[in-house]
This record gives C-alpha cells, sequence and structure tokens, in this order.
C-alpha cells in the first residue's frame, strides 16, 4: 500500500515528503481554504514541486460541461495534477470525457460500491471511498474499501483505491489489511503511525545503556 498526504499544507508536505514514505498528495477545497490559500493555482503547482507524484485537486463546477473545462485547465497546471471529481451525473460524464483525452481523474465522495463501480466503468483512475465520514454515521467505512478493492480485484479494473478520510492509525492497518492500493493520511495521522511509547522508552534506555558503559552513567 502506498501513502498520500491528505493536506495543502506546504509545511506538512514539506516534513513529510523528507521521511521518505509519502508518494503523493490529496487536497480539497477544505484543506486548501484551511491552509489559507487564495491562489489555488500557485498551492497545486508548489505542492507539485515538492512532491513530484500525483496530486489530487478537485474541481468546483457543478455541470459537466464547465467541470470538463476546470479539469482541462487545471490538468496543465503540472504533469502530476489528478482532477478529482465527485460522483454524480454531472461529474460522471465528466469522467467519462475525461478519461478518453487521457486525464486522470480521481473521483471523490464515495460511498458504496456502486458509485465506485459506475467509476470505474467511466475510466475512473482513483476511486476514494471516505472511510471516516461513513464511520461518523455508523456504518463500517473500511468494509466499504474491502468490498471496492474485492470486485476490482475480481473483474480485473485499473482503477485504483484510495482509502481517504482516515482519521486514525487504526483505519491505516486496516486499509493495508484489505488490500486498498493508497491510504490518504492527515499529517497528524502520519506523525501517530510513527510513534510508539514501547520505541520511545526503548530508544531512552539504549541511551542510558550506552552512558553507562561509557562510564558516564
Ligand atoms: C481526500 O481525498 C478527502 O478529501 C479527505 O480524506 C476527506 O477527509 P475528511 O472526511 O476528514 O474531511
Amino acid at each position: 500500500m502506498r501513502l498520500y498526504l491528505d493536506t495543502a499544507d506546504i509545511d506538512q508536505i514539506r516534513k513529510a515528503v523528507k521521511l521518505g514514505v509519502i508518494s503523493g498528495v490529496t487536497t480539497n477545497p477544505s484543506l486548501v481554504s484551511k491552509a489559507g490559500w487564495t491562489d489555488y493555482k500557485s498551492a497545486v503547482q508548489e505542492i507539485c514541486s515538492i512532491v513530484k507524484g500525483p496530486v489530487s485537486v478537485e474541481v468546483l463546477s457543478q455541470e459537466a460541461k464547465s467541470m470538463i473545462q476546470e479539469a482541462r485547465a487545471m490538468a496543465k497546471w503540472s504533469e502530476h495534477v489528478i482532477i478529482k471529481i465527485p460522483v454524480c451525473d454531472a461529474g460522471l460524464e465528466a469522467l467519462s470525457v475525461l478519461s478518453k483525452e487521457n486525464v486522470r481523474v480521481n473521483l471523490t465522495l464515495c460511498f458504496s460500491l456502486n458509485q465506485a463501480l459506475l467509476g470505474a466503468l467511466a475510466g475512473a483512475a482513483y476511486v476514494s471511498p471516505f472511510v471516516g465520514r461513513l464511520d461518523d454515521v455508523g456504518q463500517d467505512g473500511m468494509e466499504l474499501v474491502a468490498e471496492i478493492v474485492s470486485c476490482f480485484d475480481h473483474y480485473g479494473f485499473a482503477t485504483q483505491v484510495i482509502a481517504a478520510s482516515i482519521r486514525h492509525p487504526l483505519h491505516c492497518v486496516t486499509a493495508a489489511q484489505v488490500g486498498a492500493h493508497i491510504a490518504t493520511v492527515p499529517y497528524g495521522v502520519l506523525t501517530q503511525m510513527i510513534n510508539h511509547p514501547l520505541t520511545t522508552v526503548g530508544i531512552a534506555r539504549f541511551q542510558e545503556d550506552a552512558q553507562k558503559a561509557a562510564g558516564k552513567g
């Protein structure tokens, strides 16, 4: 499983990329606004200059025709740009046109196997089931990820599954266990994945013992 960072915060992206474990970034309008960016294009181009992997950028248009125009323009911002389009009539129509032009689309706000299936059939490069938001309404979000992975494997679809709306490290564990191609994680969750109390204690103990062995203890 690959890991993407789910943020538009440049400092977080710089720090995460240094760790060598992040191969892409996902953004959405809420994350761009939270990061304080007013110029969407500059934000995306800066992110692409740091990450050098797929960077998902969401269209804001609501009609298929304008989604397509917006996506074509965004795709020219950088070779790394992946167009994020929500699942809806207009989104599927736009996706089917864009995929034939080799514009890579991440079908987002996916909450059912049927939506993911439609995305794969229309040519999505990625589908993003939103795990945390499903958990929030009492449905098992990771069960949906497992269903989509199994369905895509069964039919040999090339569409990759991004486990999105990740809220805690256990989501990442389960995403890896059920075979998600990618999990996109907030910076805080990435930090939680690194740390373990026994590692912290172990490092401190090794330091103490090394100092004792050197006669400094
Ligand atoms: C990523 O593609 C999604 O936009 C993001 O994971 C949504 O996360 P949230 O449900 O925490 O807003």
